[in-house]
């Protein structure tokens, strides 16, 4: 039975398993520490919730005999966390130490004995020294999302001390002993319950990692775990699929990621790695969706240009066209023939496309009459920078290469038309790509995270953006 349920829990596993990631992510210690501290916070507010039972009972006193008893009424008054330390465990998670924590209750006593001797009072109880040991191993869980779950505890309650108000003082010394081992046993065995739901409670913020991102119509980008994180002695690294997917439907592109690791930075929490792969499947979805095409007509031309899509200014590179179809408005259709290629050079982004633009002269009636198709080879660079939660990019195009497809119109010398294209393409193309692009692509993120003190570099074959980040609940 339990073999099944563990094969069919397997079977549930990312199939994507042992394949290289898109997207790394690199949490360090300064990240940790941070991770600390809300850690802290939150156990300190949970053990703050601790709750003593009531006790009572009867013990034989000589020479007095018989004496009731009754502890009520224990509640903290303070507690603190002064001392804490996360740290990695290599190859497993973190383990999570504090010391010198401290907790002050204040409760009521009361004794009844000689059957009719009444006695009450209060008390102080003051534990010191408390220290607190977990180990958190940090997983996958089925949905290609980090978890943690705690692996080990103890709870050591270092002294405990009573001071009574009221009262006889030997009834003190009748209580101290008994009261500071019920007491102190009492608390340690809550102690290591709440740690583990302060840890547990961590899980439904990790939930919330952006698995499938969505972008746009086109496009949603997998960001779910490719395999366990890699707990080193200096930071965990979670690799993640980071591919883009059209909606709906998972076609893989005809590459994959190559093999890459972050360079071992620790200024910033936290490091993102983005792969040119991952940015390649971006460009083959809007490919392949044909997103990557666009109708461009005069009025996407300023109306200070001297040069317009008509056949009277075509006319003056190709006179055929003139003669054709004299009067004309015209229209290109420009698309990509295949997905453009984004490479990575320190410092450096360049984009190649291959384009086809078909030219059509517009007749009266609306109909289409194709002028030439052109191919087109064109070479980007590419600014790349983040915004909000999301990567953005800025396209510049620095050149094009163009060769004659087929004329409807007879021969004609393409590179007369060169300067014409470079500049439509500059003015109707490019501002349109920039406008998409400037929306960005979300990172991956978990619940309400705010990003500062960013920053991007292009290494080879990858980006790497080194940010803090802040959560707001
Ligand atoms: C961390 O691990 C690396 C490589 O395994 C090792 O060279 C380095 O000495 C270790 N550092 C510490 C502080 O243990
Ligand atoms: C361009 O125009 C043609 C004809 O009007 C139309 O069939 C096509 O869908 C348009 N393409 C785009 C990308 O708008
Ligand atoms: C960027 O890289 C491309 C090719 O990878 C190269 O042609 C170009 O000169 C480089 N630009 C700069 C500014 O280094
Ligand atoms: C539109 O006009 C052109 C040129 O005058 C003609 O060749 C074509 O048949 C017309 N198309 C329709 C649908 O009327």
């Amino acid at each position: 039975m339990f073999v099944w349920c563990l094969l069919s829990l397997l079977a549930l596993l990312p199939v994507t398993t042992g394949i290289n990631p898109g997207v790394e992510v690199k949490l360090t210690q300064k990240g940790l520490e941070y991770g600390r501290q809300m850690g802290i916070a939150s156990i300190q507010k949970k053990l703050s919730s601790i709750k003593l039972p009531d006790i009572s009972g009867t013990e034989h006193v000589d020479p007095i005999g018989k004496v009731q008893y009754s502890f009520t009424g224990m509640q903290i008054v303070n507690l603190g966390l002064p001392t804490s330390a996360l740290g990695l465990v290599p190859g497993t998670g973190v383990s999570l130490s504090i010391d010198n924590a401290f907790i002050n209750l204040h409760g009521n006593w009361r004794v009844k004995y000689l059957r009719i001797i009444k006695d009450s009072g209060s008390f102080d109880l003051a534990v010191s020294a408390l220290t607190i040991r977990t180990t958190i191993a940090v997983m996958s869980d089925e949905t290609g999302r980090p978890s943690v779950s705690m692996t080990s505890c103890t709870a050591d309650v270092g002294s405990v001390k009573v001071k009574f108000h009221g009262g006889a003082s030997w009834l003190y010394n009748l209580f101290s002993s008994y009261i500071n081992k019920a007491l102190g046993s009492a608390l340690q065995k809550q102690i290591c319950p709440l740690v583990a739901e302060s840890i547990a409670d961590v899980n439904p913020h990790l939930k919330t990692l952006n698995v499938e991102a969505k972008v746009d119509k086109y496009a949603e980008i997998e960001y779910s775990m490719v395999g366990s994180p890699v707990i080193s002695n200096a930071s965990i690294d979670i690799g993640l699929k980071g591919e883009f997917y059209n909606t709906g439907q998972h076609k893989e592109p005809p590459f994959s990621p190559a093999p890459f690791s972050l360079p071992s930075q620790n200024t910033n929490m936290l490091y993102f790695g983005v792969s040119a792969f991952t940015i390649n499947s971006a460009g083959f979805v809007y490919h392949s969706a044909g997103a990557l095409s666009l109708n461009i007509t005069d009025d996407m031309i300023p109306s200070s240009s001297p040069i317009r899509l008509n056949t009277k200014t075509f006319g003056t590179f190709i006179p055929q066209i003139a003669k054709m179809y004299p009067g004309l408005m015209m229209k290109l259709l420009v698309k990509t023939v295949k997905q453009p290629i984004v490479t990575f050079q320190p410092n450096n982004v360049t984009v190649q496309t291959s384009g086809l633009v078909t030219a059509y002269a517009i007749q009266p009636n609306s109909t289409l009459s194709p002028l030439f198709d052109l191919n087109l080879d064109g070479s980007i660079s590419a600014r790349v920078y983040v915004t909000e939660l999301k990567l953005a990019g800025y396209l510049t195009l620095n050149k094009i290469d163009m060769s004659l497809a087929k004329s409807y119109v007879g021969p004609f010398q393409v590179t007369s038309l060169e300067n014409i294209f470079t500049m439509v393409l500059k003015v109707a193309v490019m501002p349109k790509v920039n406008a998409c692009l400037k929306e960005g692509y979300p990172l991956p993120t978990i619940g309400k995270m705010h990003l500062v003190e960013t920053q991007l570099q292009v290494l080879k074959d990858y980006l790497l953006v080194g940010t803090d980040v802040q959560f707001t609940e």
